[in-house]
């Protein structure tokens, strides 16, 4: 416990019960209850929860300072870490220190732009296939894009992992996902986790749900190694290749291949279903936008499929990902982290066993950075624009455990929404509700979207695919 508190600690609300009405607060609304911080103390706020202190960084600027500058000073809440570590194992999500270093620097050249531009052919055949199976489909009939989005992404991280597609029923997997995202956030205002063999209900269906996961992975793995060569262009050749630069015989061990592969898997494909998800609704509900995607992919892409370098050339497209991710940014908070030095924040300085949080939905909301903020508005994000301040905009997180996925995610994302436009206009239906955001490790939204998709004219010759 913290016995020191300096003279400089940050504002924040008065803490009643030793912090436990912010406790039951946090667990029925977090984001709201961050919001309400902000709204309060825009730059920095310290609240205190039972034992532990927790500042909660806002200003960009100071953002920075404490997850770039210092981020030696900075290890994972043990808490998340652990919870996370029961379906990720010891994986580059979750180890620290020199383990995490080694595994960093393992993974990050397979998943750098031009490596990732390799699997462009995989997604895009993905994205293909379901977006036939949708054109059978009666017009009238609404879509539900959760559902739409995470079968397409689901087949193309199978894809991109194992290489070819040999899953034949995904949603034991997704709803696999689904079950351990749930129960991991909950467990995060709970002190301890009971073990995965007591015959609790809801512990069961967590075991149950990770058992589900570590099979189809070992069996995919297995798969793979006995048809693989090691040209492969997936990621689970990469990962099996992948060495130590600074000790080069050195490759990941089976357990840690597994691990790897799980957290590809998982982190890869949830946070990209729920980005689609939330920005198929908004330009939706934004023709205006949709004109603007329409014409320009009309134009760039003329009946092709989208490549890496097409992509570039689709401004409107890419910036209305960016601000469907500023509204709904797929990880509305970061991990939190735990000081293990003393940590300066502009004028303040945080003592070493203090934690630190930092939450994008509230920073990406902020009005002093973005006018009009919970506004739908892509054109801040188009080349011209005045600038974002840097940590600003941060769904991907920032520093050096910033997201390894993140190129990878952009082209996935990129060629999913420019095959979806090419194919079909996209309606809200008649009065149907806009959903809040549910929070459960990524923010879903709370009722399913449900979205008209309009067969627009046939494209006539489809190349590049
Ligand atoms: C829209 C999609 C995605 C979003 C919004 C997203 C967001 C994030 C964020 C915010 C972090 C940092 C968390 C923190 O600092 O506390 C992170 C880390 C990570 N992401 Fe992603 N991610 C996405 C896609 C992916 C994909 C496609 C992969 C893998 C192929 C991936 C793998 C990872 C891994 C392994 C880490 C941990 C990195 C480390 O700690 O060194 N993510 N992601």
């Amino acid at each position: 416990m913290n016995t020191h508190i300096p003279a400089t600690h940050p504002p924040g609300p008065a803490a009643r019960l030793w912090g436990l009405n912010h406790l039951q607060t946090m667990k029925a609304d977090y984001l709201g209850f961050v919001t309400r911080l902000q709204n309060q103390h825009p730059d920095i706020a310290q609240t205190r929860v039972l034992k532990e202190r927790i500042t909660h960084v806002f200003h960009p600027e100071w953002v920075r300072e404490v997850l770039v500058d210092q981020s030696d000073a900075l290890i994972r809440w043990e808490r998340a870490t652990e919870i996370f570590s029961v379906s990720m194992g010891q994986s580059v999500l979750v180890t620290e220190g020199a383990q995490w270093q080694r595994q960093r620097r393992m993974l990050q050249p397979g998943l750098s732009p031009k490596r990732v531009a390799g699997y462009a052919a995989l997604m895009t055949s993905a994205a293909q296939d379901a977006l036939a199976d949708l054109a059978r489909r009666p017009a009238e009939q609404s879509v539900e894009m959760d559902a739409l989005m995470t079968t397409m992404t689901l087949d193309v991280i199978l894809r991109a992992l194992f290489g070819s597609h040999q899953v034949t029923d995904a949603r034991p997997i997704a709803n696999a996902i689904q079950t351990m995202s749930h129960a991991g956030f909950s467990e995060m205002f709970k002190p301890f986790s009971w073990p995965l063999w007591m015959p609790l209900p809801s512990v069961r269906k967590v075991h149950h749900a990770k058992q589900t996961l570590d099979r189809v992975i070992q069996q995919h793995i297995q798969a793979q190694q006995s048809t693989a060569s090691d040209d492969g262009h997936d990621l689970l050749t990469m990962l099996r290749l992948a060495r130590d630069p600074e000790n080069p015989e050195q490759s990941l061990s089976a357990q840690e291949l597994h691990d790897q592969t799980i957290v590809m898997f998982q982190a890869g494909h949830e946070t990209t279903a729920t980005a689609m998800t939330w920005w198929s609704g908004l330009i939706a509900r934004h023709p205006e936008v949709a004109e603007r995607i329409h014409a320009e992919v009309d134009a760039v892409l003329q009946g092709n499929s989208p490549t890496p370098a097409t992509l570039q050339q689709l401004p409107w497209l890419q910036a209305s990902l960016k601000e469907a991710m500023r509204l709904y940014p797929p990880a509305a908070i970061l991990f939190t982290r735990r000081a293990c030095k003393d940590v300066t924040v502009g004028p303040w300085t945080l003592p070493k066993g203090q934690l630190i949080a930092f939450t994008p939905y509230v920073i990406q909301r902020d009005p002093r950075w973005f006018e009009s903020p919970d506004a739908f508005k892509p054109e801040r994000f188009l080349p011209g624009a005045p600038e974002i301040p840097r940590g600003a905009w941060m769904p991907f997180g920032t520093g050096p455990r910033v997201c390894i996925g993140q190129h990878f995610a952009m082209l996935e994302m990129g060629l999913i929404a420019a095959m979806l436009m090419q194919r079909f206009r996209l309606e809200w239906p008649e009065g149907e509700r806009w959903p809040k955001g549910d929070l459960a490790v990524t923010l879903r939204p709370a009722q399913p979207i449900r979205v008209k998709l309009n067969l627009k004219a046939p494209i006539t010759h489809p190349r590049g695919v």
